[in-house]
């Protein structure tokens, strides 16, 4: 009836009350509990506060906005909201054995079973959407003995220079790049036994200068060998992302992959299946090598799917000419992928960031480590056979 004056006061309360109803589908979780309000001010009327994304790349990045708003105006008597909308990725709890790449916040591998299914093409795609997206990304071409991302990124001339005993990436579309291509000749072949292929990828993490990255992609070479398990083991990564091709063939490959990342406790990030269908110049979708073989694995294994990459000419001119599709044509059906992907990508990657250490990777009771099933029996080096093939 006669209410207090006070009663119409705006609480901080209320305006968490009122956001803590805004749920992050993906982290299943709501934004306040997930502590991403902050520097909430109430002046009268006028409401302001911060929301923090885990990722600029968030793929409902617009309905978490639009909805952390629109229920605080709904709030009764406030006036005006005004929100400062941001992003900080969030990085993976520490696992004892693995060191973490000071400056580096997620690492993530690009991988398959099988050769030629397009790992440079999706890692220099990913590179270029997630930058597209806000994020600050770097490309690692792990693939030492036939280095050719710095080809597919238009950065192949480039001659490292170093910058406080570091050496400077090359850098192009919003990318830093490194890579083999840079220190040898393209007419040499690179002949590298398993030791040597362990200290250039150890070396490419920590000898250069990558200043501050959210993500760090690195593209793979084929199977499962020893520069994967160099990768496993040199660094605490985010996770790994295999890819395949839908011809049962390369999902018989993809398995291994998974298989591979398992064993090794390292998080499966998804599944994507590039070459999904071919779309024809009157816009047919022609499925040459059958369809949906990834999306039937992922699902068969558990892992997310995270989504289809159709086989275009674009993608492979891009490739060639150092020009990726995702840069030179954002209508293009790839690039429109690549960047739905790249989200759903950066999802699962804050996903798993919130997840508590994978059992049999952290450390015991004694602070030491127990990692690649030790538990089990097994030493590191007898995985090593195993993931091979
Ligand atoms: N979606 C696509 N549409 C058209 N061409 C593609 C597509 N994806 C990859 N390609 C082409 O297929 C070839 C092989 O791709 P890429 O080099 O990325 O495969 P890869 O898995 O990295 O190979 P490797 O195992 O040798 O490292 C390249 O010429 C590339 O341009
Ligand atoms: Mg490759």
């Amino acid at each position: 009836m006669f209410g207090k004056k006070d009663d119409k006061k705006i609480t901080a309360e209320q305006v968490l009350a009122a956001l803590s109803k805004v749920m992050d589908p993906d982290l299943h979780t709501d934004i306040v509990t997930l502590g991403m309000i902050s520097d909430i001010k109430i002046d009268g009327g006028k409401v302001f506060f911060k929301l923090t994304l885990t990722t600029p790349a968030c793929p409902v990045k617009e309905k978490l906005e639009q909805e952390a708003k629109s229920n605080v105006a709904a709030i009764p008597g406030v006036t005006e909201v005004e929100m400062e909308s941001t992003a900080n990725v969030s990085t993976r709890g520490k696992v004892a054995g693995r060191e973490d790449v000071p400056g580096i916040k997620q690492i993530v591998a690009i991988t398959s079973g099988k050769g030629g299914v397009g790992k440079t093409t999706v890692s220099i795609n990913l590179a270029v959407a997630l930058s597209q997206l806000g994020a600050k990304v770097g490309l690692l071409d792990a693939d030492i003995t036939g280095p050719n991302a710095p080809l597919m990124l238009g950065v192949d001339g480039y001659e490292p220079t170093t910058r406080d005993n570091k050496i400077v990436p090359a850098e192009n579309y919003g990318v830093k790049c490194i890579s083999m291509a840079f220190f040898v000749s393209n007419d040499t072949p690179v002949i590298w036994r398993g030791p040597m292929l362990d200290k250039a990828i150890r070396q490419f993490l920590r000898d250069v200068d990558w200043g501050e990255l959210d993500y760090l992609i690195v593209d793979m070479p084929p199977g499962t060998g020893d520069a994967q398990l160099t990768m496993c083991q040199a660094t605490n990564m985010a996770g790994g992302v295999v890819v395949t091709t839908p011809q049962g063939v390369a999902c018989l490959d993809a398995r291994k992959g998974v298989a591979m990342f398992q064993q090794m406790h390292v998080p499966v990030l998804g599944m994507i299946e590039n070459m999904s269908y071919f779309v024809g110049p009157n816009g047919e979708r022609i499925e040459i090598f059958g369809h949906g073989g990834g999306k039937d694995l992922a699902s068969e294994l558990e892992v997310e799917f995270l989504g289809e990459v159709p086989l275009e000419t674009a993608v492979r001119e891009g490739g060639d000419g150092g020009h990726p599709i995702t840069d030179a044509d954002g209508t293009a059906a790839s690039s429109k992928a690549f960047l739905e992907i790249a989200q759903k990508l950066a999802a699962q990657v804050s996903i798993q960031a919130r997840q508590p250490v994978a059992a049999g990777v952290g450390a015991d009771a004694h602070g030491h480590a127990h990692e690649h099933g030790h538990s089990h029996g097994h030493s590191s080096h007898q995985h090593g056979p195993d993931c091979k093939h």
